[in-house]
């Protein structure tokens, strides 16, 4: 969603506002702003599009002075225009938000009724307005911000500055993150320490529903009733957040890249089959498991693993379905949550539900400092490192690599692994990250396929087992890049609709590793050859050499232990997708309508 930072500087702060929203773009890119005071006045620079647009205008039209706010949109409430590009200002103060404010329409509407003037269509401006408002009547900044914050309902991380206070900055945070860095003389506020990470590692999180007040001497804390509260200072070393594109031509690819030694990272501190568990395993009769769009697509992936390893039922559902169905869970159940960034809003609800519901629940998360890694009873981390292109690929197969890597922990647990077959299926996953290497050779003969997929309206995606979430992922993968209508199904399900769809134009992924399903995925496929269908096949040697079919490409991978293909098949449909979308001249990194991390539901 959208990035937020606010600096008190020793200097002018314009250039240290854009580097921070250089690394913020990530999760909203409709517009950009940044606001300053100069000589105690809010001025403003807006404009719709991508960052270099306001780069190009303040290169012909600085914003000098020491006092700042910045942001990066993705637009919920009104177009992505420049009039509704954040921040929005009052003749008092100048505000950026993450988040959505549900009640907007009944406080313009009462505002509006007061004689306030609205100047754009977002949800934002009913603060910027009502703390003006607030003001006007007397209150100082502070006050005024604590008046209207409980009039506030929905998701919020706000960043205020106001005209004649060189050396305030308010922040607050409810439902969205929010951090404070700290300087030498210098202090800073934004949506996460990645956009901190060169100015400062000394950092505090804000908590639910706090206030940070903000000078260049340092910050209070109070929380929602306005009582001042302590909040702990942490050190996040700077080099965690390295995080340049590099050589290559993309972060998508350049992160593509980096699985084998993300995963290999992520499954060491797991593979200790004689360390007991941190979890009572044996106690479940059931697990749940909850998150969102591919992170959902490595939990179900996750619910073959539990159930053939641990022989432990999973329920699953994606985390905005989940939040609402009021589901009956477990008595002292377990819950796992899956979430690259850790604040997705959706997964963040399922979580507190679940918590609210007696359950112990473990986030497999990759943002070690994010709200659910400080909720969830137990954390397991994935070591992707920061993932910057929008479309999540290492954090997708360090989930998988994790999550294999419990539901093992859970097999032996529970007696369905004995100790001589966890050291095995332990060796078997540690050989994945050199077989994703090895995928990574497929990419020449991709990049000449991705030429013929380019051209398709439609392109569908099949698989049987653990490989039908990875064709789901792979066809989400293909349409958030290429905008190429996609779509995966489970292999068996062709028959039950989707092949009415079949002719030469729409080409067929199929992923079928060479395992007990092979024979029937095959047969799937002699239907879509039948109707003149053209097939891409991705298995591995020896399903290559049954398969006996006609395919427009056939991507071979090496032979593996079908149980662990999941991790190593996303390398290709990764790489598909990337390929189709560069050749189509596709922002692959950040694609329209989309952005990183979904901190509103
Ligand atoms: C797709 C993608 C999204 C995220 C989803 C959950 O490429 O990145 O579907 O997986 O928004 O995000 P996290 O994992 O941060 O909870």
């Amino acid at each position: 969603m959208c990035g937020i930072i606010g600096i008190l500087g020793r200097g002018d702060v314009a250039d240290q506002l854009v580097d921070a929203l250089k690394r913020l773009e990530y999760r909203g890119y409709d517009s950009t702003g940044i606001a300053t005071l100069q000589d105690g006045r809010i001025a403003r620079r807006r404009a719709e599009g991508k960052l270099r647009n306001l780069e190009v205008k303040l290169a012909s039209d600085p914003l000098p002075g020491r006092t700042g706010i910045g942001h990066t949109r993705w637009a919920t409430h009104g177009r992505p225009t420049e009039a509704n590009a954040h921040p929005h200002a009052t003749d008092r103060l100048a505000l950026v938000h993450n988040g959505i404010i549900e009640n907007y329409r009944e406080l313009r509407f009462a505002l509006e009724d007061e004689g306030v003037r609205f100047s754009s269509e977002t949800d934002t401006e009913v603060v910027a307005q009502a703390v003006s408002h607030e003001m006007a009547s007397g209150l100082d900044p502070q006050a005024a911000v604590l008046a209207v914050l409980p009039r506030l309902r929905g998701a919020f991380a706000l960043a205020f500055l106001f005209e004649g206070e060189e050396d305030l900055m308010i922040g607050a945070r409810r439902g969205s993150p929010l951090a404070v860095g700290y300087g030498d003389g210098e202090m800073f506020l934004g949506s996460d320490a990645l956009a901190l990470a060169p100015f400062s590692d000394d950092i505090t999180y804000l908590e639910e529903g706090d206030v940070v007040v903000a000078t260049r001497a340092g910050a209070s804390f109070f929380d929602e009733s306005g009582t001042p509260v302590a909040r702990r200072r942490q050190r996040i070393p700077v080099g965690v957040f390295a995080a340049e594109k590099g050589n290559h031509r993309h972060y998508m690819i350049k992160e593509i890249y980096e699985q084998p030694e993300v995963v290999a990272r992520t499954l060491a501190p797991h593979l200790d089959i004689e360390q007991a568990p941190a979890l009572d395993w044996k106690a479940q009769q059931r697990l749940t498991i909850t998150a969102c769009g591919t992170a959902f697509y490595a939990g179900l992936v996750a619910k073959y693993w539990f159930e053939r390893l641990g022989r432990l039922p999973v329920e699953i559902d994606v985390a905005s379905e989940f939040r609402y169905r009021e589901a009956p869970l477990p008595e002292k159940g377990l819950m796992i949550v899956v979430s690259q960034s850790g604040e997705t809003a959706d997964t963040l609800a399922g979580l507190r539900y679940a918590k609210a519901h007696g359950q112990t629940v473990l986030a497999v998360v990759n943002v070690p400092t994010s709200s659910m890694a400080r909720e969830a009873d137990l954390v397991a981390q994935t070591h992707a490192g920061p993932e910057i292109g929008v479309a999540s690929t290492k954090a997708f197969t360090c989930q998988l690599a994790t999550l294999f890597a419990l539901a093992l922990q859970a097999g032996r647990a529970r007696g369905h692994v004995s100790a001589q077959e966890a050291q095995a299926l332990a060796e078997t996953v540690q050989r994945v990250p050199g077989l994703m290497h090895e995928a990574m050779a497929l990419e020449p003969q991709i990049e000449a396929l991705a030429r013929d997929l380019a051209k398709a309206r439609d392109v569908l995606y099949f698989g049987r087992g653990a490989a039908f979430p990875i064709a789901m992922e792979g066809a989400l993968k293909l349409k958030e890049i290429s905008y190429i209508h996609a779509e995966g199904y489970a292999a068996g399900e062709l028959k039950h609709g989707p092949i009415a769809l079949i002719d030469e134009t729409t080409p067929v992924v199929v992923v079928a590793p060479y395992d007990h399903l092979f024979e029937k995925t095959i047969s799937n496929m002699q239907e879509v050859a039948a109707r003149g269908g053209r097939i891409v096949l991705i298995t591995d040697e020896e399903g290559a050499a049954h398969a006996h079919i006609d395919t427009l490409a056939t991507l071979v991978l090496p032979k593996m232990d079908p149980l662990v293909a999941p991790i190593a098949y996303a390398v290709p449909v990764q790489l598909i997708a990337y390929h189709t979308a560069v050749f189509m001249g596709k922002d692959v990194d950040q694609p329209r309508n989309l952005a990183k991390s979904v901190t509103v539901e």
